[in-house]
């Protein structure tokens, strides 16, 4: 169990980076910046797998509980976004609520458990 705050870390670090780099291919989908923002919101996303899956074993959560369920679709919907932005440009306003919503409700899930 001690190896959990470092789990946490590794999950909030690469959460605030994945963040952070969907918004900025929101805010600038420039092509130049595509395989930068492709590779680094990869990297991200894994180490929130990884980091995620960790803390479940260490915790003794299962795998088939509704809120880690729903985290999961939710990391899967947000990792897409930074690559549909430099496809769809016209789109980039509709996709940043949707990278809003899908971030709130995985919050949501952390906290309230609801199932
Ligand atoms: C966009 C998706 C996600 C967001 C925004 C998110 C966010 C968070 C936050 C804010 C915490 C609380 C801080 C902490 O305890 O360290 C947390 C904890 C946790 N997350 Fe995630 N997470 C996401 C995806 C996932 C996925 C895919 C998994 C599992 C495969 C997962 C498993 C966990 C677990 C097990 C904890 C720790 C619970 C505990 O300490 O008892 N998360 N997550």
């Amino acid at each position: 169990m001690e190896r959990l705050p470092y789990y946490q870390l590794l999950h909030i670090l690469s959460l605030i980076v994945l963040i952070a780099h969907t918004f900025m291919a929101f805010a600038n989908p420039a092509p130049e910046n595509r395989r930068r923002t492709m590779i680094i919101t990869g990297i991200a996303a894994l180490l929130m797998f990884i980091s995620g899956f960790g803390m479940l074993t260490l915790t003794k959560i299962p795998f088939q509980t509704g809120w880690v369920i729903v985290k999961l679709v939710c990391l899967i919907g947000v990792s897409a976004l930074a690559g549909m932005a430099f496809r769809k440009v016209h789109l980039r306003n509709a996709l940043s609520t949707i990278a809003m919503a899908l971030l709130a409700v995985a919050v949501f899930m952390v906290y309230f458990r609801p199932f």
